[in-house]
């Protein structure tokens, strides 16, 4: 099955307290601190990794940015599709290998990226029955409340690249990824083989090459939503605030990260597996399906079934 998902990612920060507190407050559980780092465990098995720029062993920056996310770390399930990956990356490019788990490489964008054999934990979300006009799922019962949001898992990454076609390709030819939709004059998203998230992996068409944000799966709206109010109260505002996706249809909620880029809560992501067939959005049309603040015209509506053509990435 090879790639299942995030196993970690390493932002570089000049302001770890910052970094402390936000990813706290986000919901994150601390479990090691030190001079030069903070790592923060998921319920999956996860790890957020925040380190200073003179941690040992940091891979460079990416081209145009000088904090954020450096290294995305994703979980193999097998030792022969780790093997099998790390040989394929092998054939143009240095293959750095630690122990016989794990190896780290660079993509052709310049992100350091690791594989190492790991298994995420399984995780269940708890159910959440909803009552609607003529559609009764919760009597007599009521709802659960809550009071902030505790991440579950790390759905996606996102990065931006004058080429992010190009810089896409690289993860579908290489890696195993799949296409799950495509942006016209946008980015490609991209689906890791054992997974079921829409994607895991956003390559974003932008003049600059650098990390954009780092998605986090919690229970439901409502655990999004007290989140939100949550981190409002502690003095972090989202720009866009609350808003839905047409393309993957998640429910959003984007906040400025200190350590560089946004922290997204997101929940209620449509699920794929290979039966789907991509499509390709129009750019502004896929980006928003509703938002908080509403906006003044609506986007004229655009999608169509992906090509042959369209799925090679040219
Ligand atoms: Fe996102």
């Amino acid at each position: 099955m090879a790639i299942t998902g995030i196993l970690s990612i390493t932002y570089v920060t000049n302001d770890l307290e910052a970094g402390r507190q936000f990813h706290e407050q986000l919901g994150l559980t601390l479990v090691h601190a030190s001079a030069h780092g903070i790592d923060f465990a998921l319920p999956d098995g996860s790890s957020v990794l925040l380190r200073t720029e003179g941690s040992p062993d940091l891979p460079a920056p990416l081209a145009d940015q000088d904090n954020g996310v450096r290294e995305v770390c994703w979980a193999v399930n097998d030792v022969a599709s780790l093997a099998a990956l790390a040989a394929g990356i092998a054939v143009d490019r240095p293959v750095c290998w630690s122990g016989e788990t794990e190896c780290a490489f660079h993509d052709d964008a310049g992100l350091s990226v690791r594989l190492r054999l790991a298994q995420l934990k399984p995780i269940s979300a708890e159910s959440d029955p909803t009552n609607a006009p003529g559609r009764v799922e919760r009597l007599n019962q009521l709802r659960r409340w809550y009071d902030r949001a505790i991440p579950l898992q790390m759905q996606h990454v996102v990065f931006s690249s004058p080429q992010a076609r190009a810089q896409a390709r690289f993860y579908v030819q290489r890696l195993g990824f799949r296409i799950s939709d495509i942006q016209e004059e946008g980015g490609v998203f991209l689906r890791a083989p054992g997974s079921v998230q829409h994607h895991n992996l956003y390559w974003q068409r932008a003049e600059m090459t650098a990390f954009r944000h780092v998605s986090y799966g919690v229970a439901n709206l409502d655990a999004l939503m007290a989140g939100a109010a949550y981190m409002a109260r502690h003095g972090v505002k989202s720009r866009l605030g609350l808003g839905r996706h047409r393309i993957s249809s998640t429910f959003f909620y984007y906040m400025p990260n200190p350590c560089g880029g946004d922290a997204e809560y997101s929940t209620d992501t449509d699920c794929l597996d290979d039966h789907w067939v991509p499509r390709v959005w129009g750019r502004v049309f896929g980006h928003i399906w509703w938002l908080a603040q509403g906006r003044e015209q609506e986007p004229e509506e655009r999608m169509r079934m992906a090509t042959e053509e369209d799925l090679k990435l040219l």
